[in-house]
């Protein structure tokens, strides 16, 4: 059983046919779960062509066990794995130890986070999350990504937080997100979930990317590719509308919509289902057309919607103090038309970024408490090591009881106040 899963975490350099092992980014896959797992392995070199066969005490991989991690507490869940704070006790350094989440997968490991494991460990960038290593437990399902500890998410900061960051703090924390993006997208790398939640902060103000389950590799010309991705609240246009080739263009949106949300304090486009997304995007932005962006009405889910007529940019009114270089930088991202719109490239040199107030440095962004720890960690399994197994449950689902303060003379501004902090993670 160890072996299979091992044997899945292995690198290889080829494709290779023989053996019936496919490829995705590198890690190799066995097509059928079921089918007996082979250990013969081979490399080739990509200097001589040879064919070295790797020894047996290789072919299995050398990842870690997880109980060299001591875990101190869980500081976030999402739809693809839970993540804990832990410490390493071979150098006593704190790590996030990401379970991948194996709960509905009957064909072996699932396409999420192969695809975060492949990414991450082609890219090292300071505004990239780091994964350090994989690490296993004893059963076939617990597999654990070990990561860079960054003591705060942007999600979990902007719901605790006394007072909102000043402009010069959004502008740092902006251009730390876009030198990230800039990055993968040179690497030809589409994150395809941008949102303040995947976005984490240390405690030197360092912004760091994270959350790359839903991320891939693009080509030019470009694939068809998952209509369903990234965040509602953070989804483009053209994916709402149902286009299948997605291109950087869609992490510069949600770009759009983080830097309205951290400058407004509150979620810019915060729809409740697709329909209300849209249009809440027409309300902010006018109707689109063809004049302004040709390829709309080819668009295949456009027959589901129908559209109100708006003719106007209401973003100078939603920002009426916003400098006119703020508010182009905003119009660019919203560019309905994802050939026009805004680059992470085109974004830096923004002279929003180079005009008063400027861009806070990074050191000197304010350190706030750990909430997450706060929160969730104290409570629960304090030091206790993790099980070889990996085997600790999710929590139970959210559910409304008095303890969650959702009783029924809650005033609304205080139960939107709530369900906006849900949503932002979610
Ligand atoms: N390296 C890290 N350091 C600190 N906290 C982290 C780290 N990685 C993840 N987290 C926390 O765990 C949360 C969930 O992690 P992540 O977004 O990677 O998981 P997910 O299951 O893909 O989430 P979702 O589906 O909600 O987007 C993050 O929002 C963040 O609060
Ligand atoms: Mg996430």
């Amino acid at each position: 059983m160890d072996s299979q899963k091992n044997f899945i975490l292995k690198t290889v350099s080829e494709k290779n046919e023989n053996q019936g092992y496919l490829l995705e980014n590198d890690i190799c896959i066995t097509p059928d779960p079921s089918a007996p797992i082979t250990r013969r392995g081979v490399l080739m070199s990509f200097l001589s062509g040879k064919i070295v066969e790797i020894p047996d005490e290789d072919l299995l991989g050398r990842c870690r066990f997880v109980s060299e991690f001591e875990k101190l507490n869980r500081i976030g869940e999402g739809t693809y794995g839970i993540v804990y704070r832990a410490k390493d006790t071979k150098n006593d350094i704190i790590v996030a130890l990401k379970k991948v989440r194996m709960e509905h997968e009957k064909d072996g490991f699932p396409i999420s986070g192969l695809r975060e494991i492949s990414i991450l460990l082609t890219c090292r960038h300071e505004n990239i999350v780091q994964l350090n290593e994989v690490v296993v437990g004893r059963s076939l399902e617990s597999i654990f990504l070990v990561m860079e500890y960054c003591e705060q998410d942007l999600a979990s900061l902007l719901d605790n937080m006394q007072q909102p960051f000043t402009e010069s703090q959004v502008k740092c924390i902006m251009l730390q997100v876009l030198n990230g993006l800039q990055y993968l997208h040179k690497h030809y790398i589409i994150h395809r979930d941008l949102k303040v939640s995947n976005l984490l902060m240390t405690d030197k103000g360092c912004v760091k990317i994270a959350d790359f389950g839903l991320a891939r590799t693009f080509s030019i010309p470009g694939k068809n590719m998952t209509p369903k991705v990234v965040t509602l609240w953070y989804r483009a246009p053209e994916i709402l509308f149902g286009s299948r080739t997605h291109t950087t263009a869609i992490d510069m949106w949600a770009v759009g919509c983080i830097l309205g949300e951290l400058l407004s304090h509150r979620p810019l486009l915060p729809g409740r289902t697709e329909v209300h997304q849209i249009e809440l995007i027409i309300d902010l932005l006018g109707t689109p057309s063809k004049e302004i962006w040709p390829e709309f009405p080819t668009l295949p889910a456009l027959k589901n919607f129908v559209l109100k007529k708006q003719p106007y940019n209401k973003i100078k009114s939603r920002f009426p103090w916003l400098t006119v270089a703020g508010l182009r930088l905003l119009n660019f991202l919203f560019m309905y038309d994802p050939m026009k719109r805004a680059t992470a490239e085109e974004c830096l040199k923004s002279t929003y970024f180079k005009e008063p107030p400027l861009p806070c440095d990074p050191e000197l962004m304010p350190t706030f408490p750990q909430h997450r720890n706060l929160k969730m960690g104290l409570k629960q399994n304090n030091n206790a090591s993790l099980t070889l197994g990996g085997s600790n449950p999710p929590p139970p689902p959210p559910s409304i009881s008095k303890s969650d303060g959702l009783e029924e003379t809650i005033p609304v501004s205080e139960l939107l106040t709530s369900l906006t902090k849900k949503a932002r993670h979610e």
